[in-house]
């Protein structure tokens, strides 16, 4: 099967928009770098990577007949508050489970940003005392048995929508994308950084890329200081999305490169690197990255370039998934 042969539910404005980032590039003094925008890729609720890919879940949601869409994350989770929007653009309902992933102090945490957006579109939000996983929990099961004991067809969707067969198709999608506007733009962009925490935005990367001719880096940068977990991730679902994609040969092992070493300690508490990562590229280009994935992805991509793993001639495309809502829960940090 190929990836057009996969029903897409429109979500999405269209192509997300490319552009460079001189300012950061020359302060660097090293590589080109450029962004690539999921966070305006859509009009619904900020958008962001997972709106990508509920592109291909919807339909299938649809078909099987479901009415309620349930899916899980932390109180501050974009996946969420995506899933609730594409619930309300679809005509269907949305169950969140919000577990307490970050121990995170700031008093409005579980009231602003996301889960104020979630709640705004009419998702029934749950919170939930449970700590950061991104596997099946109870709760989540619950909510599903709930649904159906009050007469509903739920439809479920893991954590970031990545434990799902579908999952990596959207970013599948967007290698192919990018190789569109690399020939509009006339660029090769050699090196891909992008953020990884469940793990399916890279692993579609990881697949749709290796379809095409011209081999590149595709950098995963780990958020959620827990590598070992997350390259077992994308390494799964890297191959099973190959494989749905129709690749016709396994991936070799280099195409799946996930690094450690910008995450902190903990999932979703900003460190150092975050922080200065976060007001450089504000001040610089005036683009606007959260503390909990972008932030971390942004440090990483900083330190390669300055330390010369990424060379000066080299073109790379920094993958902004979104994520800014969360800001709102962080104000400490920068005040
Ligand atoms: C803003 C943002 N960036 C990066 C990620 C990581 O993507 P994934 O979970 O597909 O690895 C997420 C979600 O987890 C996110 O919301």
């Amino acid at each position: 099967m190929s990836l057009e042969a996969f029903e897409r539910y429109p979500l999405l404005f269209g192509p997300s928009p490319v552009h460079p980032l001189d300012r950061l590039s020359d302060h660097l003094g090293g590589a080109r770098i450029w962004a690539k925008r999921e966070d305006c890729n859509s009009g619904l609720a900020f958008g962001g990577n997972k709106t990508r890919k509920l592109e291909y879940l919807l339909p299938d949601a649809l078909a099987r007949g479901a009415d309620t869409l349930v899916s899980i994350g932390g109180v501050q989770s974009n996946h969420t508050r995506q899933v609730a929007a594409a619930a309300a653009k679809a005509g269907m309902k949305a169950v969140l489970v919000q577990e307490s992933w970050v121990d995170w102090p700031d008093p409005v945490n579980d009231k602003v940003g996301n889960i104020l957006l979630s709640r705004i579109m009419g998702a029934d939000v749950r919170l939930v005392r449970a700590g950061f996983g991104i596997g099946f929990k109870d709760s989540w099961h619950q909510a599903l048995e709930d649904v159906r004991a009050a007469g509903g067809t739920p439809y479920a969707i893991p954590a970031g929508a990545s434990d799902h067969p579908l999952g990596g198709l959207g970013f599948a999608d967007w290698a192919f994308e990018v190789q569109r506007q690399e020939r509009e733009l006339g660029v090769f962009f050699d090196t891909i950084v992008v953020c990884s925490v469940t793990g399916s935005t890279h692993a579609g990367m990881i697949a749709g890329f290796a379809a095409q001719d011209r081999p590149r880096r595709v950098l995963g940068i780990d958020a959620s200081a827990r590598i070992d977990e997350t390259r077992a991730q994308v390494e799964k679902i890297a191959r099973g999305t190959a494989d749905l994609i129709g690749l016709g040969r396994d991936l070799r092992d280099e195409e799946i490169t996930v690094l450690e070493g910008w995450a902190g300690d903990l999932y979703g508490v900003p460190v150092r690197s975050t922080v200065d990562a976060i007001r450089l590229t504000g001040s610089l280009e005036g683009m606007i990255i959260d503390p909990v994935y972008e932030g971390k992805s942004m440090a990483g991509l900083i330190d390669l370039v300055r330390g010369g793993d990424i060379p000066k001639d080299s073109n790379v495309l920094y993958a902004h998934l979104g994520g800014q809502p969360a800001l709102n829960a962080y104000s400490g940090v920068f005040g």
